[in-house]
């Protein structure tokens, strides 16, 4: 019997160390002239709350702690990366047109409010991630604004 469990935890540990060899590319590119931060002045505690809660899923360059190297985490990631980033690419911000930013900026308000974003299992382990009532007012303060400077600049073009 203690060899039967003695060769299933060696295989275990053969198949952890095995699968680490499978690893997703990395998120981390330079940050484009896209970007949001660079397309729009965006108020410092806004910037600061996108950064915390938002971008490690929604732009190109994610800020990865030491676990997140570890497969399966690795995969878990990665997907969540892959997902978000094709509803939402902060550094693509510049190559959307004026009617995607404005339907997006609403949705984010709506996802922040119904806490639904970010995602439950990153604020878990994200606690600046976790956006009070207040943080959430900001935001959509934030949106509505910059929706409206948008909706003005396409009825002015
Ligand atoms: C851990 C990764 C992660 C974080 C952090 C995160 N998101 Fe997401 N987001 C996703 C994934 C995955 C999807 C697509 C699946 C879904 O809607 O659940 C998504 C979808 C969205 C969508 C599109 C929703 C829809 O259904 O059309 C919006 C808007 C959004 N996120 C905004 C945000 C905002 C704003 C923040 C920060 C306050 C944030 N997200 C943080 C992973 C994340």
């Amino acid at each position: 019997m203690r060899i039967v469990v003695r060769s299933s935890l060696i295989t275990l540990l053969l198949a952890f160390i095995v699968i680490q060899f499978f690893q997703p590319e990395k998120n981390s590119e330079e940050v484009s002239s896209n970007h949001i931060f660079k397309q729009v002045e965006v108020p410092e505690n806004i910037q600061t709350l996108l950064t915390n809660a938002c971008l490690d899923c929604h732009s190109n360059h994610t800020n990865y702690w030491w676990y997140n190297h570890i497969a399966p985490v690795s995969w878990m990631v990665d997907n969540h990366i892959t997902e978000g980033k094709s509803e939402l690419n902060f550094s693509d911000w510049g190559t959307m047109d004026i009617f995607e930013k404005i339907t997006i900026l609403e949705e984010i308000c709506q996802e922040a409010e119904r806490k639904s974003m970010p995602l439950k299992s990153y604020r878990a382990i994200h606690p600046q991630a976790k956006l009070s009532d207040q943080q959430i007012a900001e935001l959509c303060d934030w949106t509505t604004k910059l929706a409206e400077e948008l909706l003005a600049k396409a009825a002015g073009e």
